[in-house]
C-alpha cells in the first residue's frame, strides 16, 4: 500500500524510480539486493516491504524476523556499500500502549507482539548497521491497495447489520499519499547536499509489480 503510493508520488515529481515486488526481490535475500542495487544504482532507499500480518506473525515468528528484522539490515549494508541514504517504516506496535497520550521518539519501545518486536529489531539492526538510515514509525495507515483498517471498516459497515468495534485503541490515522510526500521530504533532506530537487535513482521494494525508468 505505501509502496504504491510512494511510487505514484515520486513518479509524478519526475524522480527515476525502481519498484520491486517480493517476486522481484527478497529483501532479506544479500546476493538478489546485491544485484538490485547494481541495476538500480539508487541515491535513495525506501523500504516499504514487510512482514505486516500481525496476528500471522504470531505463529510465524522465523519468517517475521527474516522479512522484517534482517531485511531491512541487509537494506541498510546495501545502502551503505552504494552510498545511498536508507528510508525504512517501523510501526507503532514498538510501544507497549501503557503511555497515556500520543508515543514520540523519546519514548522507550517495549514491544508485546512479535510483529513489534520484529519491527524493533529491524530498526535497531539497520541504525546500527547505517548511520545515513531514517526510520519512520508509522500507524494506522490507510490507502489504495491492500487491506487496512479503514476498507475493513467499510467492508465490515456494509455487509454487516450490526458492527462491534474496540473502543479503547487510538492512533493517528494516516494517509499513504501523506506518508509518501513526507518520505520523500525526509530522503531530500538525508541528500548530501540536503537542497536536490530530484532524485536521480530511487529503489522501491512495494507490493505492485511496477517498474518505470525515466530521465
Ligand atoms: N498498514 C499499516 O497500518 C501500517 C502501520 C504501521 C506501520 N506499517 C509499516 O509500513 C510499511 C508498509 O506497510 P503496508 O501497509 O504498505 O504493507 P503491505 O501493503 O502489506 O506491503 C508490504 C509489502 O512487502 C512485501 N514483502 C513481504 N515480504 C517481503 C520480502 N521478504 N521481500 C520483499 N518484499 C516483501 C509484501 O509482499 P506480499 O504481499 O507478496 O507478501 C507486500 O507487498 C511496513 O513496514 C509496515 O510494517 C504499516
Amino acid at each position: 500500500m505505501v509502496g504504491r503510493a510512494l511510487v505514484e508520488y515520486c513518479v509524478s515529481l519526475g524522480d527515476c524510480v525502481t519498484a520491486l515486488a517480493r517476486e522481484q526481490l527478497d529483501i532479506a535475500e544479500e546476493s538478489a539486493v546485491s544485484d538490485a542495487f547494481e541495476v538500480a544504482e539508487p541515491d535513495v532507499v525506501f523500504n516499504c516491504a514487510a512482514y505486516t500480518n500481525v496476528d500471522a506473525c504470531e505463529t510465524e515468528i522465523d519468517r517475521a524476523f527474516r522479512v522484517n528484522a534482517r531485511g531491512p539490515e541487509v537494506l541498510a549494508r546495501k545502502a551503505r556499500e552504494a552510498r545511498a541514504a536508507l528510508i525504512t517504516i517501523s510501526t507503532d506496535y514498538v510501544f507497549d500502549g501503557a503511555k497515556s497520550g500520543f508515543y514520540d521518539q523519546r519514548d522507550d519501545p517495549a514491544p508485546l507482539s512479535v510483529y513489534g518486536s520484529s519491527k524493533r529489531e529491524g530498526e535497531i539492526r539497520a541504525l546500527t548497521a547505517y548511520a545515513r538510515t531514517s526510520v519512520i514509525r508509522s500507524g494506522w495507515i490507510f490507502g489504495l491497495g491492500g487491506t487496512n483498517f479503514l476498507s475493513r471498516a467499510v467492508e465490515i459497515g456494509t455487509t454487516n447489520s450490526e458492527v462491534s468495534a474496540i473502543c479503547d485503541s487510538y492512533g493517528n490515522p494516516t494517509y499513504a499519499w501523506d506518508l509518501a510526500r513526507r518520505m520523500r521530504e525526509i530522503a531530500v533532506g538525508m541528500s548530501p547536499e540536503s537542497i536536490m530537487s530530484r532524485i536521480p535513482g530511487t529503489v522501491l521494494l512495494s507490493k505492485d509489480l511496477f517498474e518505470n525508468r525515466c530521465n
